[in-house]
């Protein structure tokens, strides 16, 4: 009886020892890609670096992004900054082979963020567009005025083709170049753009510097401008700072970034859905009940 414990038990430290060492065998996959990770956490790319450049020329229109403006895709919102007076809120906007100019009158709101004081933020939607139709659009007056193009989605339907990219955690530093730089070379060539939350990392400067915010808004522009990002707030939107007395949860974020959510009968838009050709997208941001019961 002891002995056949005995052989019971080696048997099963044999079986064990061999396992972990199989386990061990199993566990070193070897080298699978020649990608080393830089030792240097990568740096935010500095103030005067090109992808941050004032476009030229008094009050010139900043940081311009869009956004889908309804629930099925004939609207866009378009968004841009004004750095030195609110100047004019009107996108003017033709479809390609279209002589007709259209105008559409948006709305200008700024923010103060504790020693940061906003431009004029201006937000507007343009609605009844053509689906699958190149449209120009123009923002800023004379001189200053800028002009960049987007196509509108195919009419929703269960079997329409469409391309979305995919980009979260982007920030601003070298390797955020180079991920924004990767997808516009893709060769699959990204409709729409899904961000999925932390944009600009302001919050990693001292009172959450929110020159940052703008920087960003200039970084991405060169993309954003062109085609829609669909926006979800993350951790990194929060800016809840007590001690500054910054307590409205995603103040920056929500000032700049507008969203359709009205549109999909949401009471926020840190919640929302849109359907964009074959999709159906639904954002939630899992840090929409933060602050709620916070008091100074
Ligand atoms: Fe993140």
């Amino acid at each position: 009886m002891v002995a056949a414990r005995w052989n019971c038990f080696s048997f099963q430290l044999v079986f064990a020892i061999s396992f972990i060492f199989s386990i061990a065998e199993v566990c070193n996959g070897g080298r699978t890609s020649s990608f080393v990770r830089n030792s240097d956490l990568s740096r935010d790319m500095p103030l005067d670096s090109d992808v941050f450049l004032v476009p030229p020329g008094y009050n010139a229109p900043q940081q311009v992004h869009i956004t889908q403006g309804d629930h099925l895709g004939n609207a866009v919102i378009v968004s841009w900054v004004t750095p030195d007076e609110p100047g004019s809120n009107s996108v003017f906007y033709w479809a390609e082979n279209s002589e007709l100019k259209n105008s559409a009158q948006g709305i200008v709101l700024t923010y103060k963020y504790f020693n940061y004081t906003s431009g004029f933020i201006h937000h507007c939607t343009i609605r009844d567009l053509e689906f699958d139709t190149k449209y120009y659009y123009e923002v800023g007056i004379g001189n200053s005025s800028r002009r960049f193009w987007f196509v509108t989605p195919p009419a929703i339907g269960p079997d329409v083709p469409y391309t979305f990219g995919l980009i979260g955690d982007l920030g601003q530093t070298h390797d955020s170049n180079s991920t924004l730089t990767h997808y516009e070379l893709n060769p699959a060539k990204g409709q729409t753009l899904l961000f999925l939350g932390d944009l600009s990392y302001a919050d990693a400067y001292p009172f959450h510097d929110n020159a940052r915010w703008d920087t960003w808004g200039r970084f991405i522009e060169r993309n954003a401008a062109y085609q829609p990002w669909i926006w979800t707030a993350g951790n990194h939107e929060i800016d809840v700072v007590p001690a500054i007395r910054e307590v409205i949860p995603f103040k920056p974020y929500t000032h700049r970034y507008h969203v359709p959510y009205t549109a999909s009968g949401s009471t926020s838009p840190l919640w929302y859905s849109i359907k964009r050709a074959s999709t159906y997208i639904i954002v939630l941001s899992s840090y929409s009940a933060y602050g709620i019961n916070f008091t100074i």
